[in-house]
């Protein structure tokens, strides 16, 4: 059977309904992950759980260790991984609550630790990433909206900012023009970690707010936590709905 993991972002730092069997800590070549690595079971599915910003959600984006998060998951079985992250709609059809399985990736983070392929001395390795996401686990995502009556959007690509302000206007207005539907923070480098490791990995986006310049006035924590609050009833159904079919 294969392992999946979920990795929660910013209003998902614990899965309700899940019932806990163990909790490690785990440190890795890469140093330790974000949160203690949770596993349990989800209506009676075997799942990994790992907070991404920590359990008490204090690792801002740009401090996220992504390779020991992977890296854990990884050796801890997961070969499916669903990612959940909270996202600005940059697409003017996007609307704050909404979700959104993006297709595509354009990477503006920097200064981060971004490959497992590293070392002095080992043979240089590009891996390749066309499609940044699995197109099964996609697919699995978009049929359970279907089943369950979510309107979802079925692509999209996803701009990731290394944060953690949020983005002027003007970056919003270039990105629309580079062809970016959302922006987000920690898209990245976590999709590539895990094509590196060979995992077959999926975002579900919520959207919490129209980007920079998009809506009206300055974007608020209160509005961001509010519209993810809002989404969260929908990605829990759609992960219940995944997990029950791997
Ligand atoms: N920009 C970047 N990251 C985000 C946003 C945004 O507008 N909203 C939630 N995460």
């Amino acid at each position: 059977m294969s392992g999946i993991a979920i990795i929660g972002g910013t209003g998902l730092t614990s899965l309700p309904g899940l019932s806990i069997s163990g909790e490690t800590l785990v440190s890795t070549p890469f140093g330790d992950t974000s949160a203690a690595l949770i596993k349990g079971r989800l209506d009676n599915q075997e799942i990994m759980f790992l907070a991404r910003h920590g359990a008490e959600h204090t690792i801002p984006p740009h401090r996220v260790n992504y390779r020991a998060n992977i890296w854990a998951l990884k050796e801890a079985g997961a070969d499916y991984m669903i990612a959940v992250n909270a996202v600005g709609g940059i697409n003017p059809s996007l609307q704050p609550g909404q979700l959104v399985i993006p297709d595509q990736i354009i990477d503006y983070t920097y200064a981060r630790e971004m490959t497992f392929f590293d070392d002095e001395g080992s043979p240089v390795t590009h891996v390749d990433f066309t499609e940044p996401y699995c197109h099964e686990l996609r697919n699995r995502l978009i049929d359970a909206a279907d089943k369950n009556g979510i309107g979802l959007a079925a692509g999209g690509t996803y701009g990731a900012t290394q944060g953690p302000r949020l983005e002027t206007t003007a970056e919003i207005r270039r990105m629309a023009q580079d062809g970016c539907d959302i922006v987000g923070m920690t898209g990245m480098p976590e999709a590539v970690l895990a094509r590196e490791l060979e995992c077959c990995y999926a975002s579900i986006s919520v959207i919490a707010n129209l980007a920079a310049g998009l809506g009206e006035g300055e974007i608020t924590m209160a509005e961001i936590e509010k519209y993810i609050a809002a989404g969260m009833g929908e990605v829990r159904s759609l992960l219940k709905t995944v997990i029950s079919q791997i």
